[in-house]
């Protein structure tokens, strides 16, 4: 692929397309220590030897707690219209329970404010990953306890901030935290106990249910609120019909075991049945799936890379395909009998392939699974090994021509009649990328982790004029 394969007629988007960058709280605000906040489990997991690439950690990340006015003006200078960041659970209550700190929420009524002022949309995501460990040291999310404390948190923050933001996102992709963080362990906590990470997949759905009723308890009509799934394009190796059940069972763990109930009010009978080895699901109890069945005012895609699996047939196991980190446990309970298998094509930085097939593909299946409800893509993008040049610039024309080919992606699924509304570009600068520490970059925004300076990548400007314009430009920009 190649930035100068330009598309015969110009790719237009519709004039209130939303356009965005996106970030997490771990993994760019540092200040860890400051003002009342205390550890969570990305604290805890980082600085356990060998969890992550180098021993990396977020203590300073890239200091956007006390940098975040320059960030919002880079935003801001390029012309974005939106921007999608995370609040961190044990900044604004540091024990999980109980009162909230208010310089912690100050922190982000500040960031807010900021945004605002400068024409910049805020979409605030509650939780992206970062349990407050006091919370993990009660059982965490395989605990019921979790999904009611994290309503209560919702709350708060939904009360104090409430007013000023009117997008609003529960969770970032729960299949990360229940599977990669109580199943393969490759993310905190680092658990690997399968039975618990599908009890941490019911209540996440459950704080999810909570949280956006909880939410509506206290905010203006007008705000919307929505999830961030990072639902899986699964694919067969072949037509065949035991290829054909490998992939039923991987969508069911991937996608279906949270939009199920999300959307639809029922876990996948298929799922329950295919994971009764390994859990009895006795905890979902009366009620929980009305209330995890919340109506939402929208839903949020992330998108990478498609999965492609076959029947294992005692096959030696392929890579694990959970895309964040190698680990001997798997991700995927009760799905010993599923193989793996790197997808054909040019790969990024992470091995993850280039298809933006795929992502036309997740928002056709969404806009059939959720009809009526506007999907944003909360996130997209890929890291390359970018370097600043001799003349200061960072040249990424790889990154251009993925987004260049997602974005069309996207164009096409709204000409096949998807409501697609916006798109937030992951991510805005460089910064932790979990286990891989700082060895992936996925920024527009290069940034020095020695001096913490930062610099617009080709791809900023180019994805700055695509905001400023609605449309992919046809010629590059320098
Ligand atoms: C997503 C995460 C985000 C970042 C990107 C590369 O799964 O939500 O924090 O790690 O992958």
């Amino acid at each position: 692929m190649s930035d100068s394969a330009q598309p015969a007629t110009p790719v237009t988007f519709p004039p209130a397309f939303v356009w965005g960058a996106a970030t997490s709280a771990y993994q760019i605000e540092g200040a860890v220590r400051e003002d009342g906040r205390t550890p969570s489990i990305w604290d805890t997991f980082s600085h356990t030897p060998g969890k992550t690439a180098d021993g990396d950690h977020g203590d300073i990340a890239v200091d956007h707690y006390h940098r975040y006015p320059e960030d919002v003006a880079l935003m801001a200078g390029l012309g974005l219209n939106a921007y999608r960041f995370s609040v961190s659970w044990s900044r604004v209550q540091p024990t999980g329970r109980g009162p909230a700190v208010q310089v912690g929420l100050d922190f982000y009524r500040r960031l807010v404010d900021e945004l605002l002022a400068r024409g910049i949309r805020p979409a605030l995501t509650l939780y992206h990953w970062d349990l407050p460990q006091e919370l993990e040291d009660a059982g965490g999310w395989p605990e019921r306890d979790t999904a009611q404390r994290f309503a209560e948190y919702a709350q708060i923050v939904g009360e104090a901030l409430g007013d000023r933001v009117e997008q609003w996102i529960t969770l970032n992709e729960p299949w990360c935290s229940a599977f990669l963080g109580y199943g393969s362990g490759v993310h905190a906590p680092g658990r690997t106990d399968p039975a618990a990470a599908l009890r941490a997949a019911h209540h996440l759905n459950l704080g999810h249910g909570l949280a956006t009723s909880a939410l509506r308890s206290v905010m203006p009509a007008r705000n919307q609120v929505a999830i961030s799934l990072n639902s899986s394009v699964v694919r067969p190796l072949s037509p065949s019909p035991a290829d054909l059940a490998a992939v039923r069972r991987i969508d069911d763990l991937a996608n279906g075991v949270f939009h199920g109930p999300v959307l639809h009010g029922a876990y996948p009978a298929t799922l329950l049945e295919a994971t009764s080895t390994v859990t009895d699901w006795s905890y979902v109890l009366d009620g929980d799936l009305r209330t995890i069945q919340q109506p939402l005012d929208a839903l949020g895609l992330n998108y990478y890379t498609p999965t492609l699996v076959s029947a294992a047939d005692g096959a030696p196991d392929g890579p694990r395909a959970d895309g964040h980190g190698a680990s001997s446990f798997s991700p995927w309970p009760g799905a010993e009998d599923v193989a793996f298998h790197q997808t054909a094509g040019e790969r990024t930085e992470m091995g993850w392939t280039v298809d933006p097939s795929g992502l036309h593909e997740l928002i056709m299946r969404y806009a059939r699974e959720a009809p009526g409800l506007p999907l944003y893509i909360t996130e997209n993008g890929a890291a390359y090994e970018d370097k600043v040049d001799a003349d200061g610039r960072v040249h990424d024309p790889e990154r251009i021509a993925y987004l260049r080919a997602h974005l069309t992606a996207v164009r096409r699924a709204i000409t096949d009649g998807a409501d697609v509304r916006g798109y937030y570009l992951w991510s805005l600068m460089d910064n932790f990328e979990w286990a891989y520490g700082y060895a992936k970059r996925f920024g527009m925004v290069h940034v020095d982790f020695a001096t913490l300076e930062r610099t617009p990548k080709s791809s900023a400007r180019w994805y700055g004029e695509v905001a400023r314009t609605g449309a992919l430009p046809e010629v590059p920009v320098a």
